[in-house]
């Protein structure tokens, strides 16, 4: 299979080659093979990009709806992100030492999220909400933490656990789980774990998970559950947040505000940026010498400044872009609409699933009883074999995604939407075919 795009990517097959043998997998980040290997293929070396669109070593086009992990959500090659880094580093790149940028950044931050009363930088995420759970335990004094099946928070030992069905992996360290808008399942959780859970840290939208968005009043019964057992509730908006509007969909979106929240991706479009903060009693405890405080923070390259110019730009752009996030949401909700409407007269055990501009393509192993309202319920259908050849037929068709899709930029157009669309039918129907 993938014959077509195997005939065009010749250097990228080389280089994947040379990566085999120095990288288990090939790869540095386990999803990055974007599961061609399971095509018997390889995965794309990616040289360039502009607004939605990426192109290989080879010189092929492909419509991006990964955009960096989800972070790029001005696109690629934004101009005032670009000028900003250059400008940094003409200045010196990075020194290790408190800088302006820094402060100015976090100043921007707080001013988008009323809640954020204090505040940490990391390099990546997976730092963030790490060290957003020592923080839990410090203060509660508790070991326990709470996460949703499907949740991804990032490759650290306190949290990488349970993310695919059937979520049987024994957790590294003090974790349990929950399947998120199943309120038994979480009341279970609490009956049984309570009083020794330190937080529960959730997505608003559940992304890795399968892009699964809150259902009626499941939040905020969520914080009241949490609120009146002293356990501390964490929001993961690593993808949320500047992503479905300006600032953090917990509160703005969804009428929640958490403890703690953690923020990455879209909020410095493409630079490595994990943040972690909230109450100030709680981030209190990393000030260096706290009392009950333990070690909380590092990282030579935290608060990097180009990340913080870079992230000062991006603000820039998306507060002057902020009553725009009403149209890029509404072009996601009317994709998977008209995708879904697709797949079902195809006849096609696929779904389409999200939130505004995150989308997730799922394929099944058999077509849905029920409305899947769950990542334990989607899990459980989850056919990751299929998924795989889907990928790899829509790479052959010039679109990259993964984990399902992705995510729309504000460069993204009307033409993407419809290309993505003949691409998935397409993709569809050579699975079918087979
Ligand atoms: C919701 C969520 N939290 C945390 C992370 C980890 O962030 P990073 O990859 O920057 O460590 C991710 C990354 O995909 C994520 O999607």
């Amino acid at each position: 299979m993938l014959e077509e795009y195997n005939a065009r990517t010749p250097k990228s097959a080389a280089l994947w080659k040379r990566a085999v043998k120095l990288f288990p997998g090939g790869v540095s980040h386990n999803i990055r093979t974007f599961g061609m290997p399971g095509c018997g293929s390889y995965p794309p070396y990616i040289s360039h990009g502009q607004d939605g669109h990426i192109w290989d070593v080879d010189g092929n086009e492909y419509i991006d709806w990964w955009m960096t992990h989800y972070s790029l959500i001005l696109g690629h090659n934004d101009p005032n992100v670009k000028e900003a880094i250059r400008d940094q580093i003409e200045a010196g790149h990075h020194f290790g030492t408190p800088t302006e940028p820094q402060v100015r950044y976090g100043e921007r931050l707080k001013e988008a999220i009323p809640f954020l009363e204090k505040m940490r930088f990391t390099a990546t995420g997976g730092e963030s909400t790490m060290y957003a759970v020592r923080l839990a335990r410090l203060f509660t004094k508790r070991k326990l933490v709470g996460k949703s099946l499907g949740g991804w928070h990032g490759g650290n030992d306190a949290l990488t656990y349970h993310m695919s069905y059937p979520y049987s992996d024994e957790p590294f360290y003090n974790g349990v789980s929950f399947d998120y808008n199943n309120r038994e399942s979480f009341d279970q959780m609490l009956k049984q774990y309570g009083k020794d859970l330190a937080a529960v840290i959730i997505e608003p939208v559940i992304g890795a998970g399968g892009g699964i968005p809150p259902e009626g009043n499941i939040l905020s019964y969520m914080r009241e559950e949490t609120e009146s057992r002293d356990i501390l509730l964490i929001f993961d908006e690593i993808i949320t947040g500047f992503r479905l509007r300006y600032g953090t969909a917990g509160d703005g979106v969804f009428g929640v505000t958490p403890d703690l929240v953690t923020l990455g991706k879209a909020a410095a479009g493409g630079m490595p940026l994990g943040v972690y903060g909230g109450r100030e009693d709680v981030m209190t405890l990393a000030a260096p010498g706290a009392q009950g405080g333990r070690w909380v923070g590092g990282g030579t390259f935290s608060s990097h400044p180009l990340t913080m110019v870079a992230g000062l730009a991006v603000l820039d752009r998306l507060r002057e872009k902020r009553d725009q996030y009403d149209r890029l949401n509404r072009m996601g909700d009317s994709f998977r609409k008209r995708l879904n409407d697709m797949l079902q007269e195809m006849n096609a055990p696929l779904i389409g699933t999200g939130y505004g501009s995150i989308n997730f393509v799922s394929c099944l192993t058999s077509a849905p009883s029920k409305p899947l309202r769950t990542p334990g319920q989607l899990g459980a259908l989850f056919d990751h074999k299929n998924q795989d050849l889907f990928q790899g037929y829509l790479m052959q068709e010039g679109i990259f995604g993964y984990h399902g899709l992705g995510a729309l930029s504000f460069t993204h157009s009307d033409e993407d939407i419809e290309r993505t669309l003949q691409g998935i039918s397409n993709a569809v129907m050579n699975m079918q075919q087979r």
